[in-house]
């Protein structure tokens, strides 16, 4: 994890940063960066522990016990530990720690996507009803977290799948029983792995979906306000990517927008708009590979390495920090003509995510669009028809196909994106990403209103 300002020369010596780099279920931690060496150093606060049990793939962890007290699994035998013991865990081996305690933690070499396999949940911090309840699952979930030394059969099997389909003809794949396999495959996926957030993002991610945003402006009118929440925002590329598009398609619209994210990290680096060029910060994605060089011209203002997003797409964003489950962010923005809600809801349970999306839907105006992508599609599908959303059929296709990073997961990754299968009777509702809530004539008659309001 990296800042965006370049590192002091000088700079020999660290401070704790000011803001949280990490939270989880029972602790959140500080990330001291950049430094020098191929070394990460957190300082940890424990109030429960961690709330998984993990198998580093490549890093070995060093924990330091600064104060407080509590207990390390390591290899299924539990070590107690007390202020001044140092704990040292290789790869390959599960761990997990318990307590609330101070920690400073090193990782070495750096930390990267995809080094850490969940394994179990520490019923230390989620606790004993939810493990039980995670544990009644069917016996085929539990048979897929299960492990033979240390390796869990169903991750092996599934890596060797996804494999072998990245390989695989298009023409092969859409196959009937192959796509049976697919869902099978998927299936086994969604209840091996154990779900974890991220910050992920690009810049201009979905094309498809921004022509979509752009074509619906058509129904305002000129000098219009335009309410608009991205959730989940991460580091802002999403937001300064639709606050771009649309002050460019429709420079007449006054546009207020809510950018929120549940990281107060991510808020404060979003809010700054300032991106190292070459190094990837807070996320390991190059969030400008899917522009082109003179969109990164009309976009940034450039020094050196930075690009510091331009005043004018800055202005009217307000950057939160919030919930997008929580009720009380939903009554504070208030109604908003547009809520997009990309890519986050897949990290959480189905009925976690179920919930946070009726949530969403209360956000919505009568009659306004709800974009949402990067969620179970069972989900999604479920809370549509529930809700009685109408897909929106333009671009619907090329939405569903519009960010490439999602495909070559399916169907061996939780958060892998189906292909479209145009035979299922339910495919316009299973495959939008683009929905209208509510009344569909609200919109319109609203939009009369503030005309005729402001023609006054
Ligand atoms: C993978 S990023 C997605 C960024 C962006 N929406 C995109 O599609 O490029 C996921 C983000 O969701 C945020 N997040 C996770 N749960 C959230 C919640 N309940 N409310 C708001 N933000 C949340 C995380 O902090 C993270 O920044």
């Amino acid at each position: 994890m990296r800042r965006a300002s370049k590192p002091d020369p000088l700079s020999y010596v660290h401070t704790l940063p000011t803001s949280v780099s990490f939270t989880a279920k029972g602790l959140l931690g500080y990330s001291f960066s950049p430094l020098r060496q191929h070394l990460d150093v957190y300082h940890i606060e424990s109030e429960k522990g961690h709330d998984t049990f993990m198998v580093s793939r490549k890093i070995t962890r060093t924990y330091y016990v600064i104060s407080g007290s509590g207990y390390f699994t390591i290899d299924n035998r539990r070590y107690e530990v007390g202020p001044g013991m140092l704990v040292e865990v290789p790869p390959g081996v599960e761990y997990c720690y318990s307590g609330k305690m101070t920690l400073l933690a090193f990782a070495t070499p750096r930390w990267f996507s995809g080094n850490d396999r969940h394994t179990r949940w520490n019923p230390d911090v989620v606790g004993r009803d939810a493990v039980r309840e995670l544990d009644r699952e069917t016996w085929g979930t539990r048979f897929v977290r299960m492990q033979v030394f240390g390796k869990s059969l169903v991750s092996v099997y599934l890596r060797f799948n996804q494999h072998l389909w990245n390989r695989l003809p298009p023409s092969l794949t859409a196959l009937g029983l192959v796509r049976l396999y697919g869902n099978f495959l998927h299936a086994l996926a969604r209840a091996e792995n154990v779900r974890g957030q991220a910050f992920s993002t690009f810049f201009l991610r979905n094309r498809p979906e921004l022509d979509l945003i752009c074509r619906l402006l058509e129904q305002k009118s000129r000098g219009n306000t335009l309410r608009i929440a991205v959730l989940a925002c991460s580091t802002g590329a999403e937001a300064y990517s639709i606050a771009w598009t649309i002050k460019s398609a429709r420079p007449d619209l006054k546009l207020i927008m809510n950018a929120v994210d549940i990281s107060k990290q991510a808020v404060e680096f979003a809010k700054r708009g300032v991106y190292s060029l070459t190094v990837p910060e807070l996320t390991n994605t190059r969030v400008f590979d899917r522009m082109t060089a003179s969109e990164i011209e009309a976009f940034f203002d450039k020094d050196g390495d930075l690009a510091a997003v331009k005043p004018w797409i800055k202005d009217g964003i307000e950057w939160r920090i919030g919930d997008a489950g929580d009720s009380e962010v939903v009554d504070a923005l208030g109604p908003q003509d547009m809520v997009v809600a990309n890519n986050f809801l897949c990290h959480m349970s189905d009925s976690e995510a179920a919930t946070c999306l009726h949530n969403i839907a209360r956000l919505v105006k009568s009659g306004g669009y709800l974009f949402v992508s990067g969620i179970d599609l069972e989900v999604r599908t479920k809370v549509a028809r529930d809700l009685g959303w109408r897909p929106v059929p333009e671009l619907l296709e090329e939405i569903h196909e519009g960010d490439g990073c999602l495909r070559p997961n399916w169907p061996c990754h939780y958060g892998g994106l189906e292909p479209l299968n145009q035979k299922r009777r339910d495919w316009t509702l299973r495959y939008a990403c683009a929905f209208q809530v509510g009344s569909a004539t609200a919109a319109g008659t609203e939009d009369e209103n503030e005309l005729a309001r402001n023609e006054k």
